[in-house]
């Protein structure tokens, strides 16, 4: 697919399952394994098609995910592997984080105060003063020749990406499941608007029924 913005970032495609009710995880932020294999083989093919999948720090606390591309699951030769990065400011990210395995390029965004170390094959990339700025890290993603981020959360993450209004498409596959919501995770963890001007609104691109639940696309819908 070709960037459809003329801004010099790239395209920026956010993705997650959720449950009817809007919940990414179980309480206290449990993983949930929402899809099933038709929606799981959906999210292969978009991680194989970026360059680089975002998460935050917290997703890679209570979920330890491989972000990796399982190519042969989606019947296609082994390619270029996409670039794992995660936000974390304050390096708080555990040691012994799959992330942190070496088997993909990896890269942490972080900021100057973190004077944490990681591994010699992860690169640190300060971006930010008193957190990651999104807008200055998709830049300097362009500028490497990278023209396709998947971000997969979590919710603080999603919400930050909502709020600066830097992506282009969200991808939402809804399981038919209620989970709740006392301490189970929003999909958007970020200041709710407080009208219809502070509405992110968005577009329907369409809607496909995958496994017992339903994918839909949108785009941002322009003011
Ligand atoms: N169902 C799905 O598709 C799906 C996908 C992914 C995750 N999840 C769920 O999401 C939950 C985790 O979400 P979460 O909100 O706790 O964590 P998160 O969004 O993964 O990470 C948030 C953390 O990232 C760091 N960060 C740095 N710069 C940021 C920025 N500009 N914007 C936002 N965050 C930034 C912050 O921590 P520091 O200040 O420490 O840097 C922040 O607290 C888990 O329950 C996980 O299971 C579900």
């Amino acid at each position: 697919m070709s960037d459809p913005t003329p801004r010099a970032r790239p395209l920026i495609w956010v993705n997650c399952a959720i449950s009817i009710d809007g919940r990414l995880a179980f309480a206290r932020g449990t993983r949930a394994r929402l899809s099933g294999p038709q929606d799981l083989a959906r999210v292969q093919r978009l991680r194989a098609e970026s360059d680089a999948i975002v998460v935050g720090s917290g997703t890679v606390a209570l979920d330890d995910p491989s972000l990796a591309v399982h190519w042969e699951a989606i019947g296609r030769t082994v390619g270029r592997p996409p670039t794992r990065i995660v936000l974390d400011s304050k390096g708080s990210l555990p040691e012994g984080a799959r992330v942190f395995d070496g088997s993909s390029p990896t890269l942490v965004a972080t900021l100057e105060s973190n004077r944490r170390t990681y591994p010699p094959y992860v690169e640190r990339l300060v971006v930010g003063s008193d957190r990651v700025d999104l807008a200055r890290l998709w830049g300097i993603l362009y500028e490497r020749g990278m023209r396709r981020i998947l971000v997969e959360g979590g919710a603080r993450v999603i919400a930050s990406v909502v709020a600066s209004r830097t992506f282009d498409r969200l991808t939402v596959y809804v399981a038919p499941v209620l989970i709740g919501q006392e301490t189970s995770p929003p999909m958007v963890a970020g200041p709710a608007a407080r009208g219809f001007e502070e509405l992110a609104r968005l577009r329907l691109l369409g809607v496909e029924r995958l496994d017992d639940g339903y994918v839909a696309s949108y785009e941002p819908s322009l003011p």
